[in-house]
């Protein structure tokens, strides 16, 4: 999703633009461009396509100025191309934005009976154009205030003026923005990792609020236009992990991390010598909980789905789970009882942002599983439970999603036990076999030469269908969302039992069919299934775990993952789907990290 970048210095800042600039590629773009004030002169490029493109064009023609914003874009309004990518600039003043202004069209209309002429087809440059209206009666402070009193939506934004040679204005409703300081310059950006080459002491915006920037200073403002003070936090140094070392790409890097990432998150929650779970500070007495709500977007929705199959099987709770962006709508009856937990990587998705807000406002409990925790999600949170799984750039997550099934699982136990719900025995056996766990996932690692071949038979195919019963059906979903993103593929997750109620009519001779079978309650269930399925021609790919054996002659290929706990077994089954896609998209020569159409963080509704 678009990333914004801000620098004010006492030297020409467009190089650092640049390269910070290539550190928010991740979140998926479709075009660039930076502005640099020069001798009162707003210097704008852009390009379609990559960084890589701006910085030949910076090459040929180069930027000198020290006050300067850059821009990824991903397409919202108007198609991706150099018109509409970012800056948009007027002749006093140009601005980077991040999110959706939803009145754009009835500004447009109004600012165009004026006169006012548009050249792109975005909703920014409504922001553009109502600034520079502004600032013919105005001070640039006032006329941001006062612009953003008009825009509906969400936005973060970068602004420098051409008159005003000395500081960039940041401003935040919706979409983040971070702060970053060092000796003798300050930054603006949309994250704190776009800035870690340049500093790590960063303050983020709070809804409503502006900054003003300049080489030396940073002043903050609330919404009622008084200056405030912010915090200054010092994030953590990752720079060893972000980088690819000998992987192909980041994706691979992040799947092959999984056992690490598994062994982290366990350290950080598991006591070693008093072998107990030392999650602590329930923001509710789980004794107390009448119902827990899970809520997250995309992968991290499929973890909440497993996670009510662990919290139904451990705990005597109601659980419901929702997808945020449905969630943020529905009619609801809040219950100080309840304890909604929200699952996000990034901690900045729009609609998980949106949804904990709504919870926040009818005061009840929340709790922030994330992996960014200096993000929005966290920080708005009441109770947050960190995944430690460090960056992860790759746009599909992947060990991200392991380190959020493992906290969720974590926490299912734990609460389980303090409720009585869960004997001292099993919950120590359930300890011990999580300890082994990160070994499981070696093993299955293991298993990528198997998966490489089984990669070649989707190549030509035409779809597929991923299915499983029980916590197999999340997995089921999670590893068609996999295969869509990555190799753009068509692929449904169905729980199996589903089948014959309508999706059978699609399964033809050789439809690839992946069955995700553990040696559960659910095994002899969905073996029936399956045979529902090969009567109709569907190639069966059985993934199962090697509790037992028994892998019926009529299915092409058979991957069988470690057995450690029947509860632990989603985790294992979603690394040889991760590996699937991975090959399935290598094999098609696919942007493996940057899928098309996709953003790393989703920071639009
Ligand atoms: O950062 P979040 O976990 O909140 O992101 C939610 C989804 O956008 C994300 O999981 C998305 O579905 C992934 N690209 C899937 O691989």
């Amino acid at each position: 999703m678009c990333g914004i970048i801000g620098i004010a210095s006492s030297k020409p800042v467009s190089i650092n633009i640049i390269n910070s600039l290539k550190k928010l590629e991740y979140r998926g773009y479709d075009s660039a461009g930076i502005a640099t004030l020069e001798n009162n002169f707003i210097n704008e490029k852009k390009c379609s396509g990559r960084v890589d493109e701006l910085e030949k064009i910076l090459f040929k023609s180069p930027s000198d100025g020290n006050i300067g914003i850059g821009h990824v874009r991903w397409a919202t309004h108007g198609v991706p191309n150099i018109a509409n990518a970012h800056p948009h600039s007027s002749e006093s003043v140009s601005v980077v934005h991040n999110g959706i202004i939803e009145n754009s069209d009835d500004l447009k209309k109004e600012l165009e009976a004026k006169g006012a002429i548009f050249k792109s087809d975005t909703d920014t440059e409504v922001i553009t154009l109502l600034i520079t209206e502004e600032l013919k009666k105005s001070q640039p402070l006032k006329s941001v205030f006062k612009t953003i009193k008009k825009l509906k939506g969400s936005f973060a934004l970068g602004i420098i003026f051409k008159d005003f040679s000395d500081f960039i204005i940041g401003a935040r409703r919706g979409s983040p923005l971070a702060v970053g300081y060092s000796s003798k310059e300050n930054y603006l950006g949309s994250d704190s990792y776009a800035l870690k080459s340049m500093t790590n002491k960063i303050s983020y915006l709070d809804d409503g609020e502006l900054c003003v920037l300049s080489k030396d200073n940073v002043s903050f403002y609330d919404s009622n236009e008084k200056k405030i003070n912010k915090k200054i936090h010092t994030v953590s140094d990752e720079k060893n992990i972000s980088d690819k070392g000998d992987f192909k790409n980041f994706m691979s890097k992040e799947i092959f991390e999984q056992p690490l990432t598994a062994k982290n998150c366990i350290s950080e929650y598991l006591d070693s010598l008093k072998k107990d779970i030392n999650i602590i500070n329930f923001p509710l007495d789980p004794r107390n909980i009448k119902k827990i709500i899970l809520i997250g977007c995309g992968t991290a929705f499929h973890s909440c789905l497993v996670a009510k199959y662990w919290l139904e099987e451990l705990t005597s709770l109601d659980i419901e789970i929702d997808i945020a962006s449905e969630f943020r709508y529905r009619k609801l009856k809040f219950d100080s009882d309840n304890l909604y937990i929200f699952v996000s990587q990034s901690g900045e998705t729009a609609d998980t942002a949106a949804a904990l807000d709504i919870c926040k406002k009818n005061n009840v409990k929340t709790c922030s599983i994330v992996n960014v925790i200096e993000s929005t999600i966290a920080r708005n949170s009441d109770w947050v439970l960190p995944i430690h799984a460090g960056p992860e750039i790759g746009v599909a997550s992947t060990k991200a999603f392991i380190g959020q099934l493992i906290v969720l699982y974590i926490l299912s136990l734990k609460i389980s036990f303090l409720r009585g719900d869960l004997d001292k025995k099993i919950y120590n056996q359930k300890i011990k076999n999580l300890e082994n766990l990160s070994n499981s996932i070696k093993k299955t690692l293991a298993l990528e030469s198997n998966i490489q071949l089984m990669a070649k038979e989707f190549l030509n195919a035409r779809g597929s269908m991923f299915l499983g019963r029980g916590s197999s059906f999340p997995i089921a979903l999670e590893g068609a969302l996999k295969l869509k993103e990555l190799s753009y593929l068509h692929a449904e997750g169905y729980p199996a039992g589903e089948m014959k109620h309508g999706p059978l009519a699609l399964i033809e001779e050789g439809l690839p069919v992946i069955v995700i079978a553990p040696k559960d309650k659910y095994f002899e269930k969905t073996l029936s299934n399956m045979q529902e399925v090969i009567a109709r021609g569907g190639k069966i790919f059985f993934i199962t775990d090697n509790k037992k054996d028994s892998i019926s002659e009529n299915i092409r290929f058979g991957i069988r993952v470690p057995y450690l706990d029947s509860l632990l077994s989603p985790i294992l089954l979603a690394v040889p789907l991760q590996l699937l896609a991975y090959h399935v998209a290598l094999l098609k020569n696919c942007d493996i990290d940057k899928p098309r159409n996709l953003a790393k963080s989703v920071t639009v509704e």
